[in-house]
C-alpha cells in the first residue's frame, strides 16, 4: 500500500530537464494549446537541432507539462517561447523551469536575456517580474489584438 502511494506521488512530481529533438511533437502540441499561431512539429524540430537554441522541459511522469526555448547570440539570449499545459497552470511549474533555464544560459556565457510579452499577459508578467526581469522597451500595437509588447531584460551573472 505504502509503495503504491509512493509510486503515485513519484510519478506526478514534476521533473525539469533539457529538451531534445524527440520532444518536438510534445512541444508543438503545448505551443498550439497556448498561442494563437501555433508552431508546427517541423518548426520545433528545426529549433531543437539548432545549436544556438537552448531548450528545457517539465515532465510529470512521461507527460510533458511545460517547455521553454531561447536562442543565444553574441553573449545574449532571447526567450523565444515558454508555455505550461493549460491544466497545469497556476501551480508554479513555470518558475523552476525558468530558473533552470536561466542558470543554463548563464553557464553558456549569456550576460543578458531578453523577451517580448503581451502587456495584458498578467501570469507571464508576474512570472518574469519575480524572476528579476525589468522593462527596457515597448512595441506599440505589436500583436494582432492591438496589444503592445513589452520588451523585458534580465541580467545574468
Ligand atoms: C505564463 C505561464 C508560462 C506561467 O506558467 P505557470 O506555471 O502557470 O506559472 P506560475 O504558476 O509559476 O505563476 C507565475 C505567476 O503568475 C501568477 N498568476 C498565475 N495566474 C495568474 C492570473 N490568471 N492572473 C495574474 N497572475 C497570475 C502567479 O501568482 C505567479 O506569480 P507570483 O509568483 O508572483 O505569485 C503560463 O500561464 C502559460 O503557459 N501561459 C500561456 C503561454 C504564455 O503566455 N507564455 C508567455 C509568453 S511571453
Amino acid at each position: 500500500m505504502m509503495r503504491c502511494i509512493f509510486r503515485l506521488f513519484a510519478r506526478s512530481a514534476p521533473t525539469f530537464s533539457e529538451a531534445r529533438p524527440p520532444d518536438a511533437a510534445s512541444i508543438a502540441a503545448l505551443h498550439k494549446a497556448s498561442f494563437q499561431r501555433g508552431w508546427g512539429e517541423d518548426e520545433v524540430y528545426r529549433l531543437l537541432v539548432d545549436n544556438t537554441v537552448v531548450a528545457h522541459r517539465s515532465m510529470s511522469g512521461h507527460t510533458m507539462t511545460g517547455f521553454i526555448l531561447s536562442r543565444m547570440a553574441a553573449g545574449e539570449a532571447e526567450i523565444l517561447s515558454i508555455a505550461v499545459a493549460p491544466r497545469q497552470r497556476g501551480r508554479r511549474l513555470a518558475r523552476p523551469l525558468l530558473d533552470l533555464h536561466l542558470r543554463r544560459l548563464a553557464g553558456l556565457g549569456a550576460r543578458a536575456v531578453f523577451l517580448e510579452v503581451d502587456e495584458h499577459n498578467a501570469p507571464a508578467r508576474a512570472l518574469y517580474r519575480r524572476a528579476g526581469f525589468y522593462d527596457v522597451g515597448k512595441r506599440k500595437s505589436y500583436y494582432q489584438s492591438g496589444a503592445s509588447a513589452l520588451v523585458l531584460r534580465r541580467d545574468l551573472g
